[in-house]
């Protein structure tokens, strides 16, 4: 068990990535605080991961609201003495809309979710991590933020902002012992019938989309001792969309 004895907070973890994310960590041996916003996911969540035999429990919150993250960090000491991990996974697409069009509305809940909540959960409990002298934070962003999703430019940039935060929080934190990374995930199926059999496509390398598994296999990594001189850094779980020389270049690809 590669995280045994660890305390890790999930935001978002009420399904999807997150979800899958909490119940890999538990498989791990970690006690996982599942910080959901909506109420019945996280309930579920919670009842799925202690019927499994694993330490878990639910404190609904809503990330971008800043006391919602102060009763979660101050609970997660009061219930766990500690927090080892925290991996920022919450976040919204919102309304896709042309540069010149999107409302003030959306480009605020989107910021505020994916972009300004990250900054909020890692400041509260990345200062219970440095009082510890160590700690591990894991944010996910998206290839999203690297090459831009036309027509999304809220969620876009605030998902290049979740990278940048990353190698500005590593600076900060590395003299509290605490390490910083992103996972940016390319494609993944979260709903099923596809969570069985991802859907093929010419967009990745691999010529398929990924699984949450396969982001929460690289969560796990970077949460271990495994990656122990890793920090500041961004692993791509993409398939090698980001690398598509036969997309980019019009390639034609061999069969
Ligand atoms: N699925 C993909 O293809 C993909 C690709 C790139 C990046 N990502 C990123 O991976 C992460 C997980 O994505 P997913 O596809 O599993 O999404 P999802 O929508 O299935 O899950 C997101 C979870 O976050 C929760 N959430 C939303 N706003 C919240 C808030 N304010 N406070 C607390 N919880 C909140 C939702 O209720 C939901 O349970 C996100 O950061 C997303 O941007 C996903």
């Amino acid at each position: 068990m590669r995280l045994k004895e660890k305390v890790a907070i999930v935001t978002g973890s009420g399904s999807g990535i997150g979800r899958t994310i909490a119940r890999q960590f538990v498989e791990e041996g970690a006690s996982v605080v599942i910080a959901e916003q909506d109420e019945q996911s996280g309930r579920r969540v919670h009842d799925e991961l202690q019927s499994a035999g694993g330490t878990a429990i639910f404190i609904r919150t809503d990330v971008s609201r800043r006391p919602d993250v102060e009763l979660l960090v101050d609970e997660t000491v009061r219930r766990f003495g500690r927090i080892d991990i925290l991996v920022n996974n919450a976040a919204v697409l919102g309304e896709n809309g042309h540069f010149l069009e999107i409302s003030q509305a959306v480009w605020d809940h989107v910021v505020s979710v994916n972009q300004t909540a990250v900054f909020v959960c890692s400041q509260l409990a990345g200062r219970v991590m440095a009082k510890a002298g160590r700690g591990n934070i894991i944010n996910i962003s998206s290839i999203n933020g690297i090459v831009p999703l036309p027509r999304c430019a809220a969620y876009v940039t605030a998902k290049s902002a979740v990278e940048s935060l990353t190698r500005i929080a590593a600076n900060d934190l590395a003299p509290y012992n605490i390490r910083v990374n992103t996972i940016a995930p390319g494609p993944i199926e979260t709903r099923p019938p596809h969570l069985e059999s991802p859907r093929p496509t010419d967009d990745t390398l691999l010529g398929r989309n990924g699984l949450p598994y396969e982001i929460a296999a690289a969560a796990v990594f970077l949460a271990s001792d495994e990656s122990s001189f890793i920090t500041g850094e961004r692993i791509a779980v993409d398939g090698g969309m980001l690398v598509n020389g036969y997309r980019i270049y019009g390639v034609e690809r061999p069969e």
